[in-house]
């Protein structure tokens, strides 16, 4: 058995206090966020969304967050994956972003709904053409018996799509927008003593901040 006891990392780059967090979440996320970009994080916004299955069993794949707004936080996938099927049955979610280099974390919890189609249009219209076709090639979380079938899928697309200018979006293709309840900004510490700042959702739309114990 492989012994990782005695990796230790110290952290103590940064604070966050209740003086120095902004009294809006999403703003203090797009500080974050920027904070990351600035630093070198390879893929700032790829983050690790939970959802839950059939008989509860809970599931978690990386994903690359498209957009933030005032309604919540976007990304993109297929409509026919497992997180879909998740998505259909328990319509909530969990995404946690990992900024290492800052030694940051963030969680946001909430549920989830569908973007518009026109959303998802115009969002897909900016991506790569092959990125388009892509779409058209892979039937997301299925088994399929070798490599082969999606190299085989991507020429009968290529085909199909050679005299066409504008791809068209696929039905089962499209964004999802969580919408955020709880976020939690989580700022590494010495000796393990990290802070934990917590926003909860108010009624009437505010958020209250808490501390939580690291
Ligand atoms: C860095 C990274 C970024 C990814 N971005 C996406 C993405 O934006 N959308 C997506 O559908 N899958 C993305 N994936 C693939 C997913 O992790 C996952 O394999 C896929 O969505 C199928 O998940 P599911 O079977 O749980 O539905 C990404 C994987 C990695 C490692």
């Amino acid at each position: 058995m492989s012994n990782y006891a005695s990796l230790r990392q110290e952290y103590k780059k940064h604070q966050l206090s209740e003086q120095n967090a902004l009294v809006d979440p999403l703003a203090q996320f797009e500080v974050w966020f920027h904070e990351a970009s600035e630093s070198g994080v390879l893929e700032p916004n790829a983050f690790t969304l939970a959802t839950v299955g059939e008989n509860g069993t809970p599931s978690a794949r990386v994903l690359l967050l498209k957009g933030v707004d005032s309604g919540g936080f976007v990304f993109y996938t297929n409509y026919k994956s497992d997180k879909a099927k998740d998505i259909k049955q328990f319509p909530v979610g969990a995404m946690v972003f990992l900024w290492l280099e800052l030694e940051r974390q963030v969680r946001i919890s909430g549920p989830i709904s569908k973007v518009s189609r026109e959303e998802s249009e115009a969002y897909f219209h900016t991506r790569p053409r092959e990125s388009q076709i892509g779409a058209w090639v892979s039937p997301q979380s299925q088994v399929i018996t070798s490599r082969a079938v999606i190299e085989e899928n991507l020429a009968a697309m290529q085909e199909k799509f050679k005299d066409t200018e504008v791809i068209p979006l696929p039905e089962n293709w499209g964004g999802y927008r969580l919408m955020p309840v709880e976020i939690e900004f989580w700022q590494g510490r010495p000796n393990r003593l990290h802070d934990r700042l917590l926003y909860s959702e108010h009624e009437d739309g505010g958020w209250a901040i808490e501390r939580l114990a690291p």
